[in-house]
């Protein structure tokens, strides 16, 4: 199993406040039979340049390496970023070095406000660019979108849509969710965690909802993708 996306990387957003916290989170998640864990903070590109981004986010990583040494973690960390839109945001300088570092995977947080025809023009002109991005919890766009035409045009465009754990905790979500994996239009998992109590490191559950009610194979393919994106990136710890 793999979790594409978490907030897991310390100081940086409002995820996880410290290193220790950090471990813990990894920790949790390794004991769930997570192997490999991507750390993707927030980025706002109307807040804050990329150059100034990285710097930030490579001095919490190195926070994070100096506390994790001769610790036992069980499992490979990659760093990307989880990109918030914005119209044009291919015009951002450097925007592409927020790719799932060694890879061209990039995180797209969508916007919370009505779609219009330019939000999936920015999206084309991203993939045509030669960026993959992967749609972070795409079935919260849902209600704000409400035309189910825009959020399968995505997949259409060349994205990849990820799901948030959390729908499998109730009855409802869980059923649309599976829903969504059984037709292949989610086809990556995330805990998308931010601390250890109300947004937790948690991914099993959604794995093992997708291995019992649509087979193992399903469970398989979802890993296989995640595996096969970090293939080619670069591990960080
Ligand atoms: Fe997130």
């Amino acid at each position: 199993m793999n979790d594409m996306h978490t907030h897991i990387l310390p100081g940086i957003d409002d995820g996880s406040k410290d290193a220790e916290t950090s471990i813990e989170m990894i920790k949790r998640l390794s004991a769930e039979g997570v192997r490999k864990i991507v750390l993707t903070p927030h980025f706002y590109a109307s807040r804050n340049s990329v150059d100034s981004f990285l710097a930030k986010r490579a001095a919490a990583l190195d926070r994070l390496c100096e506390a994790a040494e001769g610790v036992e973690l069980g499992a490979e960390l990659y760093i990307g970023a989880e990109v918030l839109f914005m119209d044009s945001l291919d015009r951002v300088e450097g925007f592409e070095r927020m790719a799932i570092e060694g890879t061209k995977y990039l995180l797209l947080e969508m916007p919370f406000t009505a779609w219009t025809s330019r939000t999936l023009e920015t999206v084309y002109r991203i993939t045509s660019n030669g960026i993959t991005p992967i749609i972070a919890h795409f079935e919260r766009y849902i209600p704000i979108v409400k035309d189910m035409n825009m959020i399968y045009e995505l997949p259409r465009l060349g994205c990849v849509m990820q799901m948030n754990a959390e729908n499998f905790r109730s009855f409802f979500p869980k059923r649309k969710a599976l829903k969504f994996f059984a037709e292949g239009t989610a086809r990556l998992l995330g805990s998308d965690a931010h601390n250890l109590t109300s947004r937790p490191p948690e991914v099993k559950l959604a794995y093992d909802a997708v291995a019992e009610k649509l087979g193992e194979e399903k469970r398989r393919e979802i890993t296989a993708l995640g595996d096969s994106i970090l293939a080619g990136a670069t591990r960080v710890i």
